[in-house]
């Protein structure tokens, strides 16, 4: 467990050559990102899903690079174990080649160890150039929420024979091209199944079934900590949520009532400095 994960020790993860899955989950800051690792997780992504777990926007459109980069900072600054891999945001890769390379370079040099990016064989020059760059890169399939207006809402993908067809072969297309690693969204299972048994590089799941190589979650959905209604696919490990409002209404309280702070927690002076400050009172 103590030797820091790695691209080469990720790409050979399958589970058909006797593998554990892999274990990948969010974190977007230094505190959260410490906690996860100290849990034994190998990947931590830095989601572009900071938009809405964390900035409070409605979407993953609203952020922008300097968003990430900002927060990949902070969740290198862990000094983790695991992996961290830097989400790139929409429209950091969809223009020119030149600006895939150059902002997948702001999230190496913020800290992240590879970059994910959304989409298949309409992103191959951008992946390409990516790794030409010698910046290793993971994929995402499925269910992309940075085409949420294109699929017309959040909908699990590849349900019809052509569309499942499809996403195979961006998936082929993707591992062939030399991404280490896909994350499959939102397809039903059999079709994940397929995608893991056709590519040599791990999947990893998240609304995709039990038969991935790995599995993702977004951490405040597992905590209980996020507002959004939680998808089918999340199981909640507590309540995290639940535990800080009533710790903070406690502290609330205590202050009201003047049970905070106690005198052990309170700072004395000597007695001279007692005497001066008092006499004059
Ligand atoms: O941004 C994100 O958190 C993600 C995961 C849901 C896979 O892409």
């Amino acid at each position: 467990m103590s030797e820091s994960v790695t691209v080469p020790w990720v790409r050979g993860r399958k589970r058909r050559d006797g593998h554990e899955p892999v274990v990948m989950v969010t974190a977007y800051d230094e505190p959260w990102a410490r906690l996860v690792d100290a849990a034994g997780v190998d990947l931590i992504l830095v989601g572009d899903t900071l938009a809405e777990i964390v900035l409070g926007y409605e979407d993953t459109l609203s952020v922008g690079m300097d968003d990430m980069v900002h927060h990949v900072g902070a969740v290198a600054r862990a000094r983790s174990r695991a992996l961290v891999i830097g989400d790139m945001p929409w429209m950091s890769y969809h223009t020119e080649p030149f600006d895939a390379v150059r902002n997948a370079a702001r999230l190496i040099r913020a800290g992240a160890g590879a970059v994910k990016l959304e989409g298949g064989r309409r992103r191959l020059g951008a992946v390409r150039a990516i790794l030409d760059a010698e910046i290793p890169v993971i994929g995402h399939l499925g269910l992309t929420p940075q085409s949420v207006h294109v699929m017309g809402g959040y909908k699990v993908q590849g349900r019809q024979v052509e569309a499942a067809e499809d996403l195979v072969a961006d998936a082929v297309a993707l591992g062939e091209a030399g991404c280490f690693g896909i994350v499959l969204e939102g397809v039903p299972d059999v079709l994940a199944d397929r995608v893991t048994a056709e590519i040599s590089v791990p999947t990893i799941g998240i609304g995709a079934g039990g038969g991935c190589d790995g599995q993702v979650l977004v951490l405040h959905d597992l905590l209980g900590m996020s507002k959004r209604p939680a998808p089918k696919f999340v199981r909640r490990y507590a309540e995290v949520g639940e535990i800080v409002t009533s710790a903070v209404a406690q502290y609330a309280a205590d202050v009201r009532s003047g049970a905070f702070p106690a005198d052990a927690e309170s700072y004395h002076a000597s007695s001279e400095l007692r005497e001066a400050l008092t006499s004059r009172a």
